[in-house]
């Protein structure tokens, strides 16, 4: 007997339906003024209010036994659902006992062995000390089910999205013209503009180029279709974590996968890490100066430092010399030479790779600011410049989003129509009819303002005040915000499993696909897909964060 599994907890959270919607809102959006594809999507918001109205009701009356704790059948009992789009692979209600409680124990296993940690946060050294507090990273105890079509079509969009995010970023007008409404009310997109627009200035010129991104997308259970919710050009997390949850999923798999009815080669690899890996020591060749090294951007602390470091020893994979330093200390530390090196305590760096700076709280004091102005003057590549941190924020989306605008940045129609076929619906609050239909119901938007990291984003009865506050007020705050239609995917039964302890859950998950993009002049050197990230969340949660607590860690299971 396992002393682990003593403590296994099988909590279970009742099905409730995040999305309940009251059958009397009756509002429309007057379309006289749209665009065809605005009345595409308008159309899909209503089909999606009609369905989930269905879809609630159908709900209130599941049996009981829908949502009955864990039975002790046996294993041979489960049903597999492969062939399904979007099903369950397994049915937790039937699985046994005995078999999640192996399982679960031999994952938290694997994760300690094999490096799958975060800090733990009632240890107090664990964000500053490595291998000091150290718990598995929060995961899911299965793979989660995604349609194979969908997951290639998001695989084909990751060049595309790098080569247009490339482009934007070189089209500093477009930036500082989309977000200059933004700019006056918030101090924290203004002072990027403020250093975007310093570059400008000097006709600074990025010429070698490195992104790695991550971009996020969401299967919309009704509609079937794969939205993006978001592009991450600044400190893409997760890329060593997430090849190891792969890793576990394929190793659990082939030891239960015959009383589970699944087989482990439909969980994809993931080489996120090793190809992330790849590309920053590309870049530091192209930078070509075999003594300098790449230096990471660190918050002072950081409980996620394991997925960084699986990344960054890359003087194990590659031969290069990194550092870890915080805003702070590169203030303190470094200098920039005549000639534009970035010179940190005698080293030149080559590669600036952030794994901070993308939110207000990394700039408590001027001296922040000072350091992402000295990194930017440099000749360092950046990773992300500030030009690729401005092109993914999410006005620049709602930006991209609008007709004809893809087509200033890309030449090849087919390039464009696939990127636009994942466009959620995205507004402006300049935009009175979508403003108007969100106070309406506002369970079918999300209200978003520029920030990055989680925790942000405005949803539900939150959204519908939000907006008549600021149509109260009558300021300038509303360029602050985008609004985003909100995208429902397909609620499956998982296990997630935290602290050591596995909780039965209602589950929606989020597919991150990495790409890596490394160009220098005319040549670009990388424009790959590299690797997957799986966040799994409870379906009532709004928000999708790992680190902040809401999502696990997962894969997904091809069907
Ligand atoms: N349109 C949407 N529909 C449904 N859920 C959404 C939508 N937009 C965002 N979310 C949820 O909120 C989470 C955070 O949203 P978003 O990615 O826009 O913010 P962020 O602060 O940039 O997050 P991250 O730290 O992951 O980059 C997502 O992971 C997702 O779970
Ligand atoms: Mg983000």
């Amino acid at each position: 007997m396992c002393s682990g599994c003593s403590s296994l907890s099988l909590a279970l959270s009742l099905f409730t339906n995040s999305h309940t919607l009251s059958s009397d809102r009756g509002g429309s959006i007057p379309v006289e003024i749209r665009t065809a594809v605005e009345l595409q999507r308008i159309n899909l918001i209503h089909r999606h209010l009609a369905r989930l109205s269905e879809a609630a009701m159908s709900q209130s009356s599941l049996p009981a036994s829908s949502i009955a704790p864990l039975k002790c059948s046996r294993a041979d009992g489960i049903h597999t659902q492969e062939e399904t789009d979007g099903n369950p692979i397994y049915d937790p209600h039937v699985i046994d006992a005995k078999m999640v409680q192996k399982l679960v124990y031999d994952g938290l296993v694997w994760s300690s062995l094999h490096g799958l940690v975060v800090g733990d946060r009632a240890v107090q050294r664990s964000g500053t000390v490595p291998g000091v507090g150290m718990v598995h990273a929060p995961f899911s105890l299965l793979p989660m089910a995604f349609p194979e079509g969908h997951w290639k079509q998001a695989g084909e969009l990751a060049p595309i999205f790098n080569e247009l995010i490339d482009r934007v970023s070189l089209d500093g007008q477009f930036l500082q013209d989309s977000l200059s409404r933004t700019k006056r009310v918030d101090e924290f997109t203004s002072r990027l503009l403020d250093i975007h627009a310093r570059m400008m200035e000097i006709n600074k010129k990025e010429e070698i180029r490195l992104g790695l991104n991550r971009s996020d997308y969401m299967l919309d259970a009704q509609t079937k279709l794969l939205l993006q919710i978001e592009f991450n050009t600044i400190s893409s997390s997760f890329p060593g974590l997430s090849c190891l949850v792969s890793k576990l999923h394929r190793n659990l798999l082939s030891h239960y996968g015959i009383h589970l009815g699944l087989d482990y080669v439909k969980v994809p690899k993931n080489a996120a890490v090793d190809q992330f890996a790849d590309a920053l020591a590309k870049a530091w060749c192209e930078y070509n100066n075999s003594r300098a090294i790449v230096m990471i951007v660190v918050q002072p602390e950081e409980r996620n430092m394991y997925d960084q470091h699986w990344l960054s020893a890359l003087y194990n994979t590659h031969g290069v010399a990194t550092v870890r330093k915080t805003l702070a200390e590169i203030d303190g530390e470094s200098e920039l030479l005549a000639d534009g090196t970035l010179i940190i305590n005698g080293e030149a760096v080559a590669v600036v790779y952030l794994r901070a700076g993308y939110a207000p709280t990394d700039y408590p004091s001027e001296s922040e600011w000072r350091a992402r102005l000295l990194m930017e003057q440099s000749s360092a590549i950046k990773c992300p410049s500030v030009a690729y941190h401005l092109a993914g924020t999410k006005k620049i989306q709602q930006e991209l989003a609008k007709p004809n605008v893809l087509e200033r940045f890309l030449n090849d129609k087919d390039d464009i129509d696939r990127l636009r076929k994942c466009f959620a619906g995205l507004w402006s609050l300049d935009d009175s009819d979508a403003v108007r239909d969100a106070i309406e119901r506002p369970e079918l938007y999300v209200m978003k303002p520029q920030r990055e990291g989680g925790g942000n984003n405005i949803y539900g009865d939150d959204v519908r005040e939000n907006l008549l506050r600021l149509q109260n007020e009558g300021t300038e705050e509303n360029a602050a915000y985008i609004l985003m239609q909100r995208i429902f995917p397909t609620v499956s039964p998982a296990f997630l499993i935290r602290q050591g302890i596995c909780h039965k859950e209602h589950a929606i998950s989020e597919l991150g696909v990495y790409g890596a993009y490394l160009r220098n002049k005319e040549r670009v050197i990388v424009n790959e897909q590299c690797g997957y990230l799986m966040r799994t969340k409870v379906s009532t949660s709004n928000e999708g964060g790992v680190a902040a607590g809401f999502a696990v860690l997962d894969s997904l299971y091809l069907t």
